[in-house]
C-alpha cells in the first residue's frame, strides 16, 4: 500500500513509519518536528510539514493515489493540556479537520487514527470495555474524542471509514533498539524512571500516593509499542477488505500501579529509582485498564511482550544507544 503518515517522526508514529517499511509499504511521513525528533529512515519520503497546512495536503495527495492515512501527529502531554487547552484544540481537533477535508477532496477514504485512553477519563469501569461512558477529565481526552465524534460523522456522510484506535499507555521500544521514547520534554513515568535510575537526572516526583488503589498511587495498563504497530496493520487490512469502521482499545488488561512500575525499573537496572513526593498531577485518572477483548476478537490482535519487565527491558536496553556519553558510562546492561 502507498501511506501517508502524520506524526511519523514521534515515538508511536516513527515506530510505525519501520514496521510499515519492513512490511513492504510505501510511505510519505509528515511531520512538523515540534516534538518528535529521528533521521530519515531508508526507503521513506519525509516531509517536514503540518497537518493543518492544507494547500502541502492537496500537493501530497495529488502527487500520487494514496490507499491510507495513519494520522499519530497530535500534541499528548495531559498536564500541558490541562493547562494550554486551545494549543490542543487547535492542532488535535482544528489539523485533524484540515487533514479530512484534504482526504475527501483527493478521495483518500481510510482512516486509522490514534485515539486513547484518555477519552474514557474517570469512567468507573474496571476494566474498561469501549462502549463504557466517554467522560474525559483533561482537555487531551476531550480532544481525541471530539475527533473521534467527527471521524463517526465523516463515515456516515462522506464514506470516510477509520480505525480508532484508543492506546493505553504505549511503552518500550523496537527490539534492535534504533527507535526510543524520548520526548522533549519527558513527561512520562517510564523514560524517566530510567533516567532518574541511571542518574540522568534527578528523583523522580511522584504524582499522588492517595488516590483509591492498592498503594494509593495510579494505575495504568502498559502496552509495547511493537504491539501497537501491530493492531495498525491489522486495522489497515480491516479497511483494506472493506470492512466498515470501529473503535478498539488497546492494552492488556492487566493494571501496575507507579510503585509496581518503579519495582519493574529497579529490578530491571538493577539502580535504584530516586523518588520525592510531588502532590497529585491534575488531569491524572486513578486507573486505566483496558478490556481489549474486542481487538482481539474483531481484529486477530495478540499482543506479543505482555509482560511488563520486558517492555521495561526493552526501553533500557534503546535508552543505552541514545544517551550522552557521560550517561552511557553509568548503564550497564543487567
Ligand atoms: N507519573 C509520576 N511521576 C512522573 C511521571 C508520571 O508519578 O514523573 C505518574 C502519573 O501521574 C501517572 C503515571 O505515572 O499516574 C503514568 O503517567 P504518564 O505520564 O507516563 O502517562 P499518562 O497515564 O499520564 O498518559 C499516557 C499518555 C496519554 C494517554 C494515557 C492513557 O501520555 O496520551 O497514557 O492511559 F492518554
Amino acid at each position: 500500500m502507498r501511506l501517508l503518515v502524520t506524526g511519523g517522526a514521534g515515538y508511536v508514529g516513527s515506530h510505525m513509519v519501520k514496521a510499515l517499511l519492513r512490511a513492504g509499504h510505501s510511505v510519505l511521513t509528515l511531520d512538523d518536528f515540534s516534538t518528535g525528533r529521528r533521521p530519515e529512515l531508508p526507503g521513506e519520503i519525509l516531509v517536514r510539514g503540518s497537518i493543518a497546512d492544507a494547500p502541502l495536503l492537496d500537493a501530497i495527495f495529488g502527487e500520487a493515489p494514496f490507499d491510507a492515512v495513519l494520522h499519530f501527529a497530535a500534541r499528548s502531554i495531559v498536564s500541558e493540556s490541562t493547562r494550554d487547552p486551545a494549543a490542543y484544540w487547535a492542532s488535535n481537533v482544528g489539523g485533524t479537520l484540515v487533514l479530512l477535508e484534504a482526504m475527501r477532496r483527493r478521495g483518500v477514504l481510510r482512516l486509522v487514527f490514534s485515539s486513547s485512553a484518555a477519552v474514557y477519563g474517570d469512567c468507573g469501569a474496571r476494566p474498561i470495555p469501549e462502549d463504557a461512558l466517554r467522560r474525559p477529565v483533561n482537555a487531551y481526552g476531550k480532544t481525541k474524542l471530539a475527533v473521534e465524534h467527527a471521524l463517526e460523522d465523516w463515515e456516515t456522510a462522506y464514506g470516510v471509514r477509520s480505525v480508532r484506535l484508543r492506546y493505553f499507555n504505549a511503552a518500550g521500544a523496537d527490539e534492535e533498539g534504533e527507535l526510543c521514547e524520548r520526548h522533549q520534554p519527558e513527561t512520562h513515568l517510564i523514560p524517566l524512571a530510567l533516567q532518574a535510575a541511571a542518574g540522568e537526572r534527578g528523583p523522580l516526583p511522584l504524582y499522588g500516593e492517595d488516590y483509591p488503589t492498592q498503594d494509593g498511587t495510579c494505575v495504568r495498563d502498559y502496552v509495547h509499542v511493537s504491539d501497537l504497530c501491530d493492531a495498525h496493520l491489522l486495522a489497515l487490512a480491516r479497511l483494506q477488505s472493506g470492512q466498515s469502521g470501529a473503535a478498539y482499545n488497546l492494552g492488556n488488561s492487566r493494571g501496575y500501579s507507579v510503585r509496581e512500575v518503579l519495582h519493574g525499573v529497579e529490578s530491571v537496572t538493577g539502580m535504584r529509582v530516586p523518588v520525592r513526593k510531588g502532590g497529585r498531577r491534575p488531569g491524572d485518572p486513578a486507573v486505566l485498564v483496558a478490556d481489549s477483548a474486542r481487538a482481539r476478537r474483531q481484529l486477530g490482535w495478540r499482543p506479543r511482550h505482555e509482560a511488563l519487565g520486558a517492555m521495561i527491558e526493552s526501553a533500557w536496553r534503546a535508552m543505552a544507544g541514545h544517551v550522552t556519553p557521560r550517561a552511557s558510562a553509568v548503564l550497564s546492561p543487567h
